[in-house]
């Protein structure tokens, strides 16, 4: 997963650099690189591969200079090579970008670009950004402001730092949205930039953090900070500890509230080197599935547990939908006892962000004996449950911390509709259009997410309303009812208020005889295909005089007059939206533990990884 590490000051650049970035490669990558301005011009060594390939070649060719940036790649567009490896040069030689994010318009830029006469030397998304940088440069415009006037023609959610040779005082350094952080560290006479704190903790503890659509220009001796439309930032300089541990947890209360943040960047990582956007296309190459594998199955289990099991049953939506294939979904515990009846063609697919669920493991076992093709969905690289399946599928979230599950949700929803694509494809079950489109609206997904992360201040009141209540019930219907589940085991785990997730449908059948003004609802109705059968659910819960939170997307003012309070959610392709629905609802759950002083990251009785059965 990337990282972004830079310096400007009186040391070598170098093994700064080289050093921060070792602090990141816990996160994951397949490139790496570094540029620095040697002798007035820039220098860049990469090359894919770990870092100790990029240390190689600094040894075989050494750089020595005062500023520089270095990059930890995880693909996104384009193979993981040396040339599609960051940093990114501009034509004249005088610009160099690392980046962070996905760019959404990158065909569009690409295309006006080269009408310009730019010709591009990689496959990256990443390298619109210097060319346009370059071409504001180019309009005699100093670096600070063509980053800027560069940066306003990006959609999505980025982090990216630049710096020139025309200009060797200053690095820029800029974060749209949320596809990672971008921190500034002040040293003395010298300054530090990086994605992650972890990188730039042994040479400063004060640290400058960007918000979205800021921009920071970093010379020798300190930064300034400005908006993207230009407005200058008084910015806050934070003093961090340096016990790693609250080091890692950033400007956050707590690792779920950080985690949660972390989303729209895990997702980022999630899509990289598994989405071809030009061919519309998806990559799972660690499944190792032919065409014909995939035209053999018949059937598909998934088993999990918990959250993992909750982002089974949207699985089970998804492949249905997209591929057309039975799933049947088994809680984990249950599988193993019940004597499922598994042909020899039909694959078990375990969802498992430790990979050490004592329960899912079992069920694997059983699986294994009954002789199904074993397949995973894992966070912890090397963990059981990927070693012991025929293929695997790994998260990319990075480690999670908080025992309330939240970025191992959203993460492999993405895999779970990825896989759904490519299964279709492989036994030609969608035509090329669909294909593409459903391809295609993966691209705006960290941006999705990152919109809801922006709305945390408005779910932060609407939780203070539910401080003391008791009870809730979350409703939900198709590819969202395991939303509402999702939604109230997160309330359940760490505020300790009883919350109950129902099929939407079923509230007629029971639950409904539970509602009063005591009873909060929170109901799930983004504009889906079950959207009109939630509104009348609201209009229900309201007759009654229940007190409605509703989840709608942005506009909706049907919902906005009748409910009483709204988390609104960015307009996201309904097969893709448990992954923004989920999110306003992590949020949720957070801070009511947190206002209610709950300890968050380890609640009570739980475990993070459950290995009894
Ligand atoms: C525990 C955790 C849950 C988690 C479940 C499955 O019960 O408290 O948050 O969802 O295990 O964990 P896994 O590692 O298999 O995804």
């Amino acid at each position: 997963m990337c990282g972004i590490v830079g310096y400007i000051g009186p040391q070598d650049a170098t093994p700064i650099i080289l050093n921060g970035l070792k602090r990141l490669e816990y996160r994951g990558y397949d490139s790496a690189g570094l540029a620095v301005l040697e002798n007035s011009h820039i220098e860049v060594r990469r090359d894919a591969g770990k870092l100790s390939r990029l240390i190689a070649l600094v040894e075989e060719s050494p750089l020595h200079g005062h500023v520089g940036i270095g990059h930890t790649r995880w693909a996104t567009h384009g193979e993981p090579n040396a040339r599609n490896a960051h940093p990114h040069m501009g034509m004249t030689g005088d610009v160099v970008v690392v980046h962070n994010g996905i760019v959404e318009n990158f065909l569009e830029l690409r295309e006006e670009l080269s009408a310009e006469g730019v010709v591009f030397n990689s496959d990256t998304d990443t390298e619109v950004i210097v060319h346009l940088v370059e071409r504001y440069m180019s309009r005699e415009t100093g670096l600070a402001e063509a980053t800027r006037s560069a940066l306003n023609h990006l959609r999505g959610a980025h982090g990216v730092v630049v710096f020139s040779s025309r200009e060797p005082d200053k690095i820029v350094a800029a974060r749209i949205g949320n596809a990672g952080g971008v921190v500034v560290g002040l040293g003395e006479g010298e300054t530090f930039v990086a994605s992650d704190m972890p990188a730039i903790l042994e040479h400063t503890r004060r640290v400058v953090f960007l918000e979205s659509r800021q921009m920071a220009v970093v010379t020798r001796s300190g930064v300034e900070v400005k908006t993207l439309d230009g407005a200058p930032v008084a910015y806050e300089v934070h003093n961090v500890a340096w016990d790693p541990i609250a080091a890692e947890k950033g400007a956050y209360r707590h690792f779920m509230q950080k985690e949660i943040h972390e989303q729209a960047r895990s997702l980022t990582d999630t899509i990289g080197g598994r989405v071809d956007f030009e061919d519309g296309r998806i990559r799972l190459p660690e499944l190792k599935l032919t065409p014909e594998r995939a035209q053999r199955i018949q059937k598909i289990f998934i088993t999990a547990c918990g959250t993992a099991g909750h982002a089974g049953m949207v699985g089970k939506v998804l492949i249905e939908r997209i591929a057309r294939i039975p799933v049947e979904l088994d809680i984990a515990s249950e599988f193993r006892y019940r004597d499922p009846i598994i042909a020899k063609d039909d694959v078990v697919l375990a969802i498992s962000q430790s990979g050490e669920t004592a329960d899912t493991l079992a069920a694997m076992e059983e699986a294994r004996r009954k002789g199904a093709t074993l397949w995973s969905i894992v966070n912890v690289i090397g963990s059981q449950a990927m070693r012991i399946a025929d293929g695997y599928i790994s998260m990319q979230t990075g480690p999670e911390i908080g025992v309330a599950s939240t970025k191992a949700y959203t993460a492999p929803l993405v895999d779970l509709y990825m896989l759904a694509v490519l299964l279709a494809d492989l036994r030609g079950a969608l035509s090329e259009r669909e294909r593409r489109r459903l391809v295609n609206d993966l691209r705006r997904v960290p941006d999705l997410a990152g919109r809801c992360l922006d709305r945390e201040a408005e779910v932060e009141n609407v939780a203070r309303t539910l401080l003391n209540v008791s009870h809730c019930l979350y409703l939900g219907r198709g590819i969202n009812m395991p939303t509402a589940y999702e939604g109230a085991l997160k309330l359940k785990e760490i505020s300790y208020i009883h919350a109950e997730g129902y099929p939407a449908g079923e509230m007629k059948h029971g639950p409904i005889a539970l509602i009063d003004r005591d009873m909060p609802v929170v109901v799930i109705a983004p504009k889906d295909p079950w959207y009109e059968k939630m509104f009348s659910q609201i209009e229900q819960a309201k007759a009654r005089g229940g007190t409605v939170i509703a989840l709608a997307t942005e506009g909706d003012e049907m919902i906005s007059s009748i409910a009483d309070h709204v988390l609104w959610l960015p307009d996201t392709p309904w097969m893709l939206s448990p992954v923004t629905a989920v999110i306003p609802l992590q949020l949720l759950a957070y801070h009511i533990a947190a206002l209610r002083g709950l300890d968050v990251d380890q609640p009570r009785n739980l475990a993070k990884s459950v290995t009894v059965e």
